[in-house]
């Protein structure tokens, strides 16, 4: 089989790294891919968003299965795109995709069907969102941009200003565009966050093993938020117990809700928990693999991701049996200095092979090559990911293998996998 990947960061080198061991794959093509994907597949240099180009491309190529991975070509339909053009396509198509593409859409879904969520409003005007907020006053208080916001469109308020000014900013100054025709202002929700990326069919519903994330920038989770400092699987705090309650109250209702709105969901869905003293909740759903969640998801999957992929495509899914293993996976992400603000890219990149022998996986999020050489290109660099037989195995042998990494100015957190 040809297979084409759509993306460029380290979620897809670690789809493209799992797909390449399939004996059924001929040839891995990615766009726009990056300097460590060029290792294992053709790159193709068209981007993300340039739909027709890609399924131009995908014609062309003869490709079997094309794999769109991240949120904002599935939002805009590509997958509706390669299908019309008989192109098996892995990803939900657009009317699906809306369950991240618009937080209103997934918060009033989750009210008709009863799924657990923070208690929330809706506001296209800015005077009656602060009057909401006032009139409320409870805070923290979280505001939320409606659309795809690059992962920025989050505002934990602490006061009525906060709010005020993260309100005016949305709905006014449109700072994140038509993302901000509307906002969600939600009730702030205190536990532990757990990420479950599952493959559904629409009908059968496969949860992968569970991740946590570490978001803030420093140590002890201080610091700004970024796209992910780091991750671990399993989590910690994720019971079989709490796995049942999640499958019976949120997985299983949120699969059917979508189906029984005309928007069947086939592809990866992505639950972002919450676990609360009152149970779980979502916080929030995205349509996709998890970065950097799918970097320690996905080593340790034991089944062919390609034959879960078609079976997820033809609606076959309960035929397939999907084996994990008990290992624990650690991955520590390898940032610019500077990064999650503005920093400096084009630094030459050492020590990868030193790494690699020190039993680590080096998944590339943001580097190039130039001149036979590897550089950064991106605020975050690499995941380095390591398996161990439990987390505290996994996370010595991540950080052993991401000390042999450098370059200038770089920059991650040492207490990943310690929540
Ligand atoms: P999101 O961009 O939706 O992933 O949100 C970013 C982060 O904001 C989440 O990972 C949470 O840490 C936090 N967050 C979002 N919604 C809430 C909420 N209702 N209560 C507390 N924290 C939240
Ligand atoms: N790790 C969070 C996300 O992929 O959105």
């Amino acid at each position: 089989m040809k297979i084409l990947v759509i993306g460029g960061g380290g979620r897809e080198h670690a789809i493209i790294w799992k797909l390449a061991q399939s004996p059924k794959v001929s040839q891995i093509y990615c766009a726009p891919g990056n300097g460590g994907i060029a290792e294992l597949a053709e790159i193709i240099p068209i981007s993300a968003m340039d739909i027709p180009a890609l399924v131009a491309f995908a014609q062309e190529n003869s490709i079997d299965l094309a794999v769109v991975a991240p949120d904002d070509p599935l939002v805009a339909g590509a997958v509706d795109a390669f299908q019309s053009a008989g192109i098996k396509a892995f990803g939900p198509n657009k009317a699906a995709a809306i369950i991240e593409g618009s937080k209103s859409f997934s918060k009033e879904l989750m009210k008709k069907y009863y799924i657990p969520t923070a208690a929330y409003e809706v506001f296209e005007n800015s005077a009656a969102a602060i009057d909401y907020v006032r009139g409320n006053n409870q805070f923290p208080t979280v505001i939320k941009a409606d659309g795809l916001a690059l992962g920025k469109g989050v505002i934990i308020a602490q006061d009525l200003a906060e709010a005020e000014a993260a309100i005016r900013s949305i709905l006014d100054d449109k700072v994140f565009g038509d993302a901000g025709a509307r906002v969600v202002i939600e009730e702030f929700l205190t536990g532990q966050e757990v990420s479950v990326l599952a493959f559904t069919d629409g009908t059968t519903i496969r949860p992968m093993v569970s991740a946590q994330d570490h978001k803030r920038a420093l140590d002890g989770d201080l610091g700004l938020n970024t796209g992910g400092m780091g991750t671990f699987s399993p989590s910690r705090v994720y019971t079989n117990e709490l796995a049942d309650e999640c499958m019976e109250k949120i997985f299983r209702p949120t699969v059917e809700a979508m189906k029984s709105e005309g928007r069947e969901f086939r592809g990866c869905l992505y639950f972002g928990l919450i676990l609360t003293d009152n149970g779980p909740k979502v916080i929030e759903y995205n349509c996709r693999f998890g970065d950097p969640e799918t970097q320690v998801v996905l080593p340790r999957l034991e089944s062919d991701l390609v034959d879960i992929m078609l079976a997820t495509v033809d609606g076959t899914l309960g035929e397939v049996d999907i084996k994990w293993n008990d290992n624990a996976a650690v991955c520590v992400v390898l940032a610019s200095g500077g990064y999650p603000q503005s920093y400096e890219t084009g630094y030459e990149i050492s020590g990868l092979e030193d790494a690699e022998a020190a039993g680590a996986i080096v998944f590339h999020a943001g580097s190039k090559r130039v001149d036979g050489k590897l550089v950064t290109a991106g605020g975050r660099v690499l995941g380095v990911t390591a398996i161990g037989k439990d987390l505290d195995d996994a996370i010595a042998a991540s950080y052993k293998a991401a000390e042999k990494i450098s370059f200038k100015d770089m920059h991650y957190r040492r207490d990943i996998g310690v929540k």
